[in-house]
């Protein structure tokens, strides 16, 4: 099994202080809200996505607040997604990150506001003249998380993953519909960087292909992971997606062309950092954890 990527070892830590210092600690009436918001994005997870950001934006010579603020914008949007992707009215889980998911620790409607209040604040973050001096660049990460995030992304491809459930759908369907739901964040984490650093198009659009790519390649790895059934380790319940009549690529092809797929997306993912040499070799390695990773 491969060792935890560097990226993630030198970036959690700034990553957590930033998160723990953002995010709000209410007093009564509304301390349950912040109580649930804090519970949901302080108690583990990968860190992958906000460690994305921060490799990337390092990349085009970026690194402190810009950085991190825009990690932990990230990864309070992503949190929200698990939030509300867990409750009853989606997948219906009851474990996430090792602990009862927000709604079994909060209650339903607290857990619905706290996603709600996590997505709006990841963009206060974002529009707040500490993450960029210039303004323009504030305007963008704002635009393109918005789009990334909204009912033409990750929304549009949760609609569609409650849509296709049961159903019959061929392998376009279900790439666009993962390229949506998981692929449109990991691709704003990987062209913020070259938006906090102001970089060319050639750059931004490497760093595109680059988050395009290892998205597809995580979800898959995600799917897998769910089909070989190791709850304990992923911290959340496993062997759901059939039983739910999900529509993967697992089910779709089968498990050895699945896992095929998911090393091409990996390989796709490194190759399209080619131009930036020795200087992208945390994110190549972090490509290659994607689909190798066991939790
Ligand atoms: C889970 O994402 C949701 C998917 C898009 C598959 P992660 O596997 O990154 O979850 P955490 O953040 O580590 O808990
Ligand atoms: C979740 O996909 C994608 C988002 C939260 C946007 P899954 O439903 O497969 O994620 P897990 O398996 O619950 O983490
Ligand atoms: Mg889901
Ligand atoms: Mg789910
Ligand atoms: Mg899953």
């Amino acid at each position: 099994m491969s060792s935890l990527p560097r990226i993630l070892v030198e970036n959690t830590r700034g990553i957590e202080e930033t998160l723990e210092r953002l995010l709000p600690r209410g007093r009564q009436p509304e301390k349950a809200l912040h109580d649930a918001m804090r519970y949901a994005v302080l108690g583990g997870g990968k860190r992958l996505r906000p460690a994305l950001v921060v490799a990337s934006a390092a990349l085009f010579g970026v690194v402190g607040p810009s950085a991190l603020r825009t990690a932990a914008a990230v990864e309070m949007t992503h949190c929200f997604s698990l939030v509300h992707d867990d409750l009853p009215a989606l997948d219906n889980d009851e474990l996430r990150r090792g602990r009862p998911t927000c709604h079994i620790a909060f209650g339903e409607a607290t857990a619905i506001l706290a996603g709600d209040g996590l997505l709006t604040q990841a963009f206060e973050v974002l529009s707040d003249p500490a993450t960029h001096d210039a303004a323009e660049v504030r305007l963008e990460l704002v635009r393109v998380l918005a789009e990334a995030v909204g009912a033409s992304g990750m929304i549009a491809g949760q609609a569609i993953d409650l849509a296709f459930e049961h159903e019959s759908v061929d392998r376009p369907g279900v790439e666009r519909l993962q390229a949506l739901k998981t692929g449109a964040l990991f691709t704003f984490c990987t062209e913020a960087g070259a938006i906090l650093g102001q970089a060319d198009q050639d750059a931004r659009e490497a760093m595109i292909a680059y988050g395009r790519n290892l998205g597809a390649a995580f979800q898959v790895a995600d799917d897998l992971l769910d089909h070989e059934g190791d709850s304990a380790a992923l911290g959340k319940a496993a062997g759901k997606d059939a039983a739910a009549g999900k529509a993967t690529l697992v089910a779709v092809l089968g498990l050895e062309p699945a896992r095929a797929m998911a090393q091409r997306f990996a390989g796709q993912a490194i190759d399209a950092l080619e131009a930036f040499g020795e200087a992208a070799g945390g994110l190549k390695e972090l490509a290659r954890f994607a689909v190798e990773r066991r939790s």
